[in-house]
């Protein structure tokens, strides 16, 4: 069977009394765009410089493509990244910066750098001290990228990034898994990730809540309604299944949890001028995980 790409068993990482990252088991296949959520402080960066080998764990170990990550010169043969905090050479220009960088990895594949500065808008002729936080965003993501590494650990990749370059950046994304590449994309916000990750973790307080395809995660989530009556709304808090009732703006917003049929038979005998259902966002999904988790 082929390695697992990123492979963690019990990583732990205190920082004094502070337990950022606590016995974190995961394991995440080749070839897949794997979506690490959670709040600000959950460990996500944490357990990235862990990857990467940038802090060391306190407990437990890691593996890229089945190298230990403390063997840093093996382990990053498979690595591109993206650092949560991304720092350049000030006095570099931004292609200096991609050609030194290339020189270090040497297995820069030149036209397809040349085609992500194009895809990203990137002007690599300016000073790196000149670049707002999106441009070093850019920078970082080609950097990464060119390499065509087996592995992506990227952490809040598109955070300085416009809706535009975000969609190229998923777009990026989606060749890269298509080519075996595997792709740890770490996010705060769950729209960013909710449609390009094939599976995501949630990650709370250093712990695993919960891993998932977005299949599973939208199963244990409801459907919300927003219907439009001619007329008084009838009452439709006694419906099976039917969790919530709130009238905003002229319409009922309801809530169901499970099948829809017996609020649709209930609105078959009204007369309902407009139907619109949508599934919830990650985000309400999201909650409703940390609810129950409660
Ligand atoms: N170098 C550090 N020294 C002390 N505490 C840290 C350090 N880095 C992170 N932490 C703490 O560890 C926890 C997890 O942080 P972090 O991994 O940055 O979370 P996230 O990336 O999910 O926002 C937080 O409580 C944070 O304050
Ligand atoms: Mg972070």
């Amino acid at each position: 069977m082929a390695a697992e790409a990123i492979r963690t068993e019990g990583l732990t990482k205190h920082y004094g009394k502070v337990v950022a990252v606590d016995g974190l088991d995961l394991e995440v296949h080749s070839g897949e765009i794997f979506g690490f959520l959670g709040p600000n402080g959950a460990g996500k960066s944490t357990t990235i410089r862990m990857l990467l080998g940038f802090a060391r764990a306190t407990a437990g170990r890691a593996w890229v493509k089945d190298v230990p990550v403390q063997d840093v010169a093996r382990a990053h043969r498979h690595l591109g990244y993206v650092a949560g905090d991304v720092a350049v050479w000030p006095q570099l220009t931004g292609m200096e910066t991609l050609t030194y960088l290339g020189n270090l990895s040497g297995r820069v594949d030149v036209p397809f750098r040349d085609e992500l500065i194009e895809r990203f808008r990137f002007d690599p002729g300016r000073r790196a001290r000149a670049y707002s936080k999106g441009n070093r965003q850019k920078l970082a993501l080609i950097a990464a990228l060119m390499t065509r590494p087996d592995v992506l650990l990227l952490d809040e990749p598109t955070s300085g990034l416009d809706p535009l370059m975000e969609e190229e950046f998923q777009k990026l994304a989606r060749e890269a898994a298509e080519r075996g590449q595997t792709v740890l994309l770490s996010s705060h916000i769950l729209d960013e990730v909710q449609d390009v990750c094939h599976r995501v973790a949630i990650l709370r307080e250093g712990r695993l809540v919960q891993v998932a395809t977005l299949d599973d995660l939208r199963g244990i989530g409801s459907t919300v309604y927003d219907v439009t009556f001619d007329g008084p709304a009838p009452d439709l808090s006694d419906v099976p299944g039917v969790t919530s009732v709130d009238p905003i703006d002229g319409i009922v917003r309801v809530t169901v949890t499970g099948p829809p049929a017996p609020l649709l038979a209930r609105l078959g005998s009204c007369s309902v001028l407009k139907l619109r259902s949508h599934e919830p966002t990650l985000e309400e999904v999201f909650l409703s995980f940390y609810e129950a988790d409660r």
